[in-house]
């Protein structure tokens, strides 16, 4: 069944008030909900009401206290429809409900992980705890009561701020719960456990002290500091950079081991995947606590956009999930580096939503059509989606931006809104028609930039053009509003000051504003010939077609005064060589003068660290692979990329060797600088390892290591480029034994393993699943194994027999039974397969059809594999 945008319309009924008891017993949960509903003035009378369920047991229905008559109502797992309602006027309906949330392995709803009960609602979870309008433009304020056994479930925990708790016969006792502000049912939340907790509080701008608390499980509490902090400066930088203020009394995390997703924004009690809160130097990489940075700021930014202003349909996800992902890029570039920041958020882009963009399984920013919604919590909704937030800014600049912020906040607080309401805001706040940029969140698929110069004597041309190819979405491919940021280097390595003239384009403050299909620029009384350095900021998420020579983009890769130009100058100069390497072979002589530049710029002192591991870093397969475009043979693309690192580490030489010995030893820090360094020597080990073919440097790192990063960086160096050498099971046994209680190491061990590419790595892989660590059922632990296959191993996964598509087929057909929302995403893995070339792109379109064909297959899983075949 397909929903469609076009065929939204408001519910004949209104939920008010939510009343939920939920009593929790060893083996079942019994809810009662007292919903205060109201036919919506104006709708008709005869309207019954037609509620949403999922795999629902009904126990008991009242309707103002007394039971309904036969025929008055029907009732499956699925629906709950009531006939004859009050015509006007507000009535009370009493829903009785049991579950048995041990047995829900979907994770959706009210499950039970490591003994601890939690839910998650978004997108259709509520549906599965009791019979509601489950849908994001219901909002109720909910008031919670939980009952629970207090030995297994001290904490008692639900939405809004706490109002009372305490004791009840048997040794059970209750907390009740209040929040105030209307919510849509995917925000509900309760938890119950046994939980360690860390406190701490802050105060907002205006006056109002909020406790905060991360709840953790048993013995974990003392990893959660810094995401503490981190939540602190999310508080903080709420109310500087946007005037957003924290709205309720306490403020709750709680981090869970078997969670979906990252992390989920319910109001005043967000839930967590442990993997985004837990912390330390020992445990966790660099990379970690980036991402536990990111996630907390990411949902506690949710507090407005999301939950104070919520979308009116799931068409709308990204009016919540582009701009919070926006949000959380600009905490992020303004607490660490922003041209570090973009960097890596055009890394991500490029490598996750590009080929999403590009192949089967492509849909526009605002989808119109969909079969399961949870298969559209993609890059393209929340990667793209920011993008096009951050387009808006670009088109209106800071101040205008940020008063059509405000006119948001303040016209649709409370409201369930849409991508229009949105863009009006910015229409009215900006001044600026936005008629040919709100194209962008209904056309599919990555435009293309074409970029044409021409220079004589002091006078410079540009002559821009787009184009948008059909794709599988089938939707427009008119002309779109693209703001291109540029600048003219001159020799000196400054920006020319040079005012341009333009038709069919508008360019004002370093801005090309292109609106049409073509348009061109001219600048005049140049005193030489500039290097363009354009899309400065990748200030539009389209593929870039501008045949600049090698020497300018070199020049810019070392002159241009903006730190995100020389990286993207370097960058395309570097996917180029690369892309050709896969496509003919790693030639050393063809690429000698891109991995100068590299190097050099790894080795370059004016930039900060990070940014140096930035042009150090190659892109990864995947990538190349998109890059090489049709026909791609994964086992050519693995074998240049290993060679470009060797000749690489080759290059680096002396260089790369001192920049290693005079790193070793640095005491950790989680400061930037540090973290770059980290980066930059990590990035180099493997360079130079592969070049020496020697692996006693990342030997001797890992058995030195004082932290998480370096030991793992030096283990992946070992099992990716050493795989069968004694030193490296010895390793690999070591790292096991030492962390072996400590369920995120372990993924990182079962990940490393999986995306190691050699031989006998199916073979490993088939082992790896049947280690007695391995759970399926963990979603975790299944996208480290599965993930860490399919994903990061393109050379076994892309195994010419084509058993490596069987083998991720088999664990994705036993998985689907479990948890059908994990599968489904993991199945992405195939979603380039139409780039392959022709014996694997059978071999793939086999396995895909033979999933298709399952007997019980999933919802979820049938969609993907449908519309990847489609
Ligand atoms: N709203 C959450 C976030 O982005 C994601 C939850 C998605 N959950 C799901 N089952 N689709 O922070
Ligand atoms: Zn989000």
């Amino acid at each position: 069944q397909v929903i469609r945008l076009e065929d939204y319309r408001p519910t004949d009924f209104l939920i008010h008030e939510v009343d939920l008891l939920v009593c929790l017993f060893e083996g079942r949960a019994e809810v009662r909900a007292a919903l205060t509903v109201e036919r919506r003035p104006g709708s008709p009378e005869a309207a019954s009401l037609s509620l949403d369920g999922d795999e629902l047991t009904l126990t008991s229905l009242a309707l103002d206290g007394e039971r309904l008559p036969e025929g008055s109502y029907e009732v499956s797992p699925e629906a709950l429809t009531l006939h004859g309602l009050p015509a006007s006027g507000r009535f009370t309906l009493s829903i009785g409900t049991t579950l048995e949330p041990e047995k829900n392995t979907k994770l959706m709803g009210l499950y039970r992980t490591r003994g601890v009960w939690c839910t998650q609602c978004e997108a259709e979870g509520f549906r599965r705890i009791t019979y509601f309008l489950d849908r994001p433009d219901v909002l109720a304020t909910y008031r919670v009561r939980i009952e629970a056994p207090r030995a297994a479930a001290p904490v008692l925990l639900a939405n809004g701020n706490p109002v009372e708790s305490g004791p009840l016969e048997g040794g059970r006792h209750f907390a009740l719960w209040h929040d105030p502000h209307p919510k849509p049912s995917y925000l509900f939340a309760l938890v119950a456990g046994d939980l360690d907790v860390l406190k701490d509080d802050f105060t907002t701008a205006g006056g109002r002290k909020v406790d905060l608390a991360i709840y953790t499980e048993k013995g974990l509490s003392a990893r959660s500091v810094y995401a503490m902090d981190a939540l602190k400066r999310s508080m903080a930088w709420d109310e500087r950079r946007f005037g957003r203020e924290y709205d309720l009394d306490v403020f709750n995390i709680v981090a869970v081991s078997d969670f979906n997703m990252g992390a989920m924004e319910n109001k005043g009690l967000n839930v967590f995947n442990h993997k985004y809160v837990l912390l330390d130097p020992d445990t966790a990489t660099d990379g970690d606590y980036a991402g536990v940075e990111t996630v907390i700021a990411h949902e506690y930014f949710h507090n407005w956009t999301g939950n104070r202003i919520t979308c009116r349909d799931w068409f709308q996800l990204c009016l919540k999930e582009g701009l919070t992902v926006y949000r959380d890029q600009e905490f992020t570039a303004d607490e660490r580096s922003r041209a570090v920041k973009r960097i890596a958020s055009v890394q991500l882009l490029k490598s996750q939503q590009f080929p999403e963009d590009q192949g089967p399984l492509q849909h526009p920013v605002r989808p119109t059509r969909y079969r399961e919604i949870n298969n559209f919590y993609t890059a393209t909704v929340y990667d793209k989606g920011a993008e096009l937030v951050r387009m808006i800014a670009t088109i209106l600049g800071p101040e205008r931006f940020r008063a059509g912020m405000d006119l948001y906040f303040e016209r649709h607080d409370g409201e369930a809104a849409t991508i229009e309401d949105f863009l009006l805001c910015f229409e009215e706040a900006g001044g600026r028609s936005l008629e040919r940029f709100r194209l962008w969140y209904a056309q599919a698929g990555t435009p293309t930039l074409s970029v044409r110069e021409t220079y004589a004597d002091g006078r410079l041309t540009l002559s821009l053009s787009q184009r948008l190819a059909r794709g599988a979405a089938g939707t427009g491919t008119e002309p779109m509003h693209m703001p291109v940021r540029f600048g003219l280097v001159g020799s000196n390595g400054a920006d020319m000051e040079a005012v341009p003239r333009a038709e069919g384009a508008k360019a004002e403050d370093g801005i090309i504003h292109l609106l049409e299909e073509k348009g061109e620029v001219v600048f005049e009384g140049l005193p030489e010939r500039p290097l363009v350095s354009i899309l400065r900021d990748f200030s539009a998420p389209v593929t870039l077609d501008f045949p600049q020579s090698r020497e300018d983009r070199l020049a810019l890769a070392r002159l241009d005064p903006d730190a995100f130009g020389r990286w993207r100058a370097l960058a395309d100069l570097v996917g180029e060589t690369l892309a050709d390497a896969g496509r003919t072979g790693f030639s050393p002589a063809d690429a000698a003068p891109v991995l100068q530049a590299v190097a050099a710029g790894a080795a370059d002192e004016a930039l900060e660290p990070s940014l140096r591991a930035q042009m150090a870093a190659l892109p990864g397969e995947g990538e190349i692979a998109r890059l090489v475009g049709q026909d791609v043979d994964p086992g050519r693309v693995h074998r240049a990329r290993i060679a470009a690192m060797a000749e690489l580490g080759r290059i680096g030489g002396e260089s790369f060797a001192r920049l290693l010995a005079e790193g070793a030893g640095e005491p950790f820090s989680p400061a930037p600088d540090s973290v770059g360094r980290r980066a930059l020597r990590n990035t180099i080990l493997a360079f130079v390892s592969l070049a020496a073919g020697d692996a006693s440097r990342a030997e001797r790192q890992f058995a030195g290591a004082t932290n998480m990063t370096d030991r793992l960086a030096a283990l992946a160096v070992l099992a990716h480029h050493f795989p069968r050498e004694a030193a490296t099971r010895k390793a690999l046994e070591r790292f096991h034994d030492t962390y072996a209680g400590d369920d995120l190491v372990l993924d990182k061990w079962f990940m490393l393993q999986a995306s190691a590419a050699h031989e006998d790595a199916l073979a490993d892989v088939e082992r790896l699943a049947a280690h007695p660590a391995f759970k399926l059922a963990n979603p975790n632990r299944a996208r480290a194994l599965i993930g860490g296959f399919a994903s990061a191993n393109p050379l076994a996964f892309h195994r010419p027999d084509g058993a490596g598509y069987r083998f991720v087929a088999r664990m994705l057909t036993e998985l689907d039974r479990l948890n059908p929302q994990t599968a489904a995403r993991l199945a992405t893995a195939f979603r380039s397969w139409r780039s392959l070339e022709p014996g694997r792109r059978e071999l793939a379109a086999q396995t895909l059809r033979a999933i298709a064909q399952g007997k019980q297959i999933s919802r979820d899983l049938k969609d993907i594999v449908d519309r990847s075949l489609q």
